[in-house]
């Protein structure tokens, strides 16, 4: 279960101080699907970051798997950004000079892998066949279309076993068919691991199909 409670997230810039998010309320039950909606400046990106630890909240609580992320200290956010969570982005940020296989094992890196390497190289595989790259392990990015790029980030945020995958508009710089392929299979793997995944888009077609016959989170 994630459960926000009285998020409210300020920016400081010169001379004025901005709220985004204004004691806002979520909870959001183990393996469910949930789509973010939006206009442009709502928030969504920033309810992404606190939500990931990436960025303090100003006041509130965050809880996920248990524990309150809202304000950890520099090193408890990034082992929770390392072992719990696994992120989706509208560019793809696959590392260029990187093959397919190695993009997938990045995250790995920071957790002290030695011992494991070759579980997790197999692993790593295997999430590349899921996706369907299976036969691209050698590829560098610059070799794979917009769509096999995405997919590349979709295997490389399970990589983890997280507890939750933030994807933020994880289909916005593909086209409408590519974007649909890509949104079925974050959605399948979803399903198939359990895990708990928030969208945020302005596609409202992917929006319903995220949230299913549940709610969506609306900020205005
Ligand atoms: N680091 C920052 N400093 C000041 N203002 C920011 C910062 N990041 C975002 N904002 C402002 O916060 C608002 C929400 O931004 P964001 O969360 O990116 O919205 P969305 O993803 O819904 O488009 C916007 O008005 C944006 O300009
Ligand atoms: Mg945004």
């Amino acid at each position: 279960m994630i459960s926000v409670r009285d998020l409210t997230v300020n920016y400081e810039t010169p001379g004025e101080t901005i709220t985004v998010l204004d004691g806002l309320n979520l909870e959001i039950a183990d393996g469910q699907a949930i789509a973010v909606v939006g206009p442009s400046g709502s928030g969504k990106t920033t309810l992404l970051n606190v939500l990931g630890a990436m960025l303090p909240a100003t006041s509130g609580e965050v809880i996920i798997g248990g524990k309150d992320i809202a304000c950890l200290k520099e090193k408890e956010a990034a082992r929770f950004r390392n072992q719990e969570l696994g992120f989706i982005f509208q560019q793809h940020h696959l590392l260029p000079q990187l093959t397919v296989l190695e993009n997938v094992l990045v995250p790995r890196l920071a957790g002290g892998w030695k011992e494991e390497e070759k579980i997790t190289r197999e692993r790593a595989k295997e999430l590349l066949e899921r996706v369907g790259l299976g036969h691209r392990l050698t590829h560098l990015p610059s070799a794979l279309s917009g769509g096999e790029k995405q997919r590349v980030a979709v295997a490389r945020a399970l990589i983890n076993e997280p507890i939750l995958i933030l994807a933020d508009e994880p289909t916005g710089a593909l086209d409408g068919e590519t974007g649909t392929k890509v949104a079925d299979l974050l959605l399948e793997v979803q399903q198939e691991k359990g895990v708990t995944l928030m969208v945020v888009t302005h596609d409202l077609d992917l929006a319903a199909r995220v949230s299913g016959e549940g709610d969506m989170i609306r900020l205005t």
